[in-house]
């Protein structure tokens, strides 16, 4: 099977690079744009400073600022409406990944006539490179400013889908890990956690090549070095800067091989009950590692070790995938992260939906991918024992 090396969108990578958007904007000759955010990132005083420095630099804006978590159609529509009613010749996309992937939606829809919906999926591709794109993430975990889609609820089907191809892409990512230095704990835990079931996943995946692996692994071992004093101490920017280097490196890590078992449940559990992303896809993220460590077993416990395990080199892949299950699982706990039940999710409502909705996504993703990225069989039973065995021990 070919590999997938994708070459991502040119990023700038710094502290205070952020305060670089106005002269981009300028480079890419934008005389006015829309900026696309949500009322949390203006709250925390981001949005004035970025607007602030795009007006110096001579461009005027018009502000956006219904972004929604989990993008939902209406939403993007909005947002692109409102470009197009105002004639603007590019977007600036700041806050976590719903407002970048409100961004990548809102620019195809400046040069894609509405409704979003007759774009929808990977077979979907917006071919036009359309107008410029620059993404300012304030989160260190979805990777969006480095993925060629933005993940967009598709409000009719109540199901997660995307927008992908030229028309939708990313111009520019700014990564300035000052702007996650006011993030809450809980928010550095969720975003986070997601940056690390990306890098996980797309290195165990059966897609995975040395691209893809070498940035995995990076990711890896940043977020076991840099996570929980980054929760602990949000002010630590070393932590902050590792932990948005890894998000980044996680972002084109998974874009060949794709995420596996923890995305595919963790999106049912997006759509259908709105967890926040990172939460949904870290549920099932120990008992993923157990399962699959027979299949992959040195690459688990680069994992397990990568997350303070101790693991004998003599170790059985049972084992292994056992140390890396609590190593996980004790993670999850020192970050407090809410479990199914504290969703208040009951089982019987869980199984057999999740199996099936996840069962309808990848067949049609399959086609797009050309097999699946899970080293293990997917099968309804496997889910429905990843879904159980999570719900009753995490
Ligand atoms: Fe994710």
């Amino acid at each position: 099977m070919p590999s997938v090396f994708v070459s991502t969108n040119p990023l700038l990578f710094g502290r205070g690079t952020s305060q670089l958007v106005g002269e981009k904007c300028k480079e890419f000759g934008m005389k006015k744009v829309l900026v696309i955010f949500d009322k949390g990132v203006k709250n925390a005083g981001i949005v004035d400073k970025i607007l602030e420095n795009i007006h110096a630099a001579g461009v005027e804006t018009v502000c956006y600022d219904g972004v929604q978590p989990d993008p939902p159609d209406w939403s993007c529509e909005e947002a692109g409406a409102l470009g197009v009613k105002e004639n603007v010749d590019g977007i600036v996309a700041v806050g976590g990944g719903s407002s970048i992937d409100t961004g990548k939606a809102a620019k195809a829809l400046l040069t894609n006539p509405p409704p979003l919906s007759q774009y929808f999926g990977r077979g979907m591709l917006l071919t036009k490179p359309g107008k410029p794109l620059i993404v300012i993430p304030t989160t260190a975990g979805t990777g969006s400013e480095c993925t060629p889609g933005g993940a967009i609820t598709d409000t009719k089907n109540n199901v997660k889908t995307n927008v992908n191809g030229l028309g939708a892409a990313v111009s520019l990512g700014i990564v300035d890990p000052d702007l996650t230095v006011g993030l809450p704990p809980a928010i550095t835990a969720s975003t986070g956690m997601d940056a690390l079931c990306h890098a996980i996943e797309s290195y165990t995946s059966t897609l995975a090549n040395v691209y893809c692996e070498t940035m995995g692994k990076e990711a890896i071992q940043l977020i076991g070095k840099y996570i929980v004093t980054a929760y602990k101490d949000g002010s630590n920017l070393e932590a902050r800067e590792g932990m948005m280097k890894a998000s980044t490196l996680a972002g084109i890590a998974m874009l060949g091989p794709m995420c596996h078992f923890p995305h595919d449940v963790g999106k049912v559990l997006g759509a259908k009950w709105h967890i926040p992303h990172g939460n949904a896809c870290v549920m099932t993220l120990p008992q993923v590692l157990e399962m699959i460590a027979p299949a992959c077993p040195e690459k688990v416990r680069f994992i397990a070790e990568a997350l303070g395990a101790q693991v004998p080199a003599e170790a059985t892949p049972e084992e292994i995938g056992k140390a890396a299950y609590q190593a996980a699982q004790t993670l999850m706990k020192t970050l407090k992260l809410p479990t199914m039940k504290d969703y208040g999710l009951k089982l019987d409502d869980l199984i057999p939906l999740v199996a099936d909705e996840v069962i309808k996504a990848l067949s049609m993703a399959v086609k797009f991918l050309g097999g699946f990225p899970a080293p293990i069989p997917v099968t309804p039973e496997t889910i429905n024992e990843i879904v159980t065995r999570a719900y009753n021990e995490n």
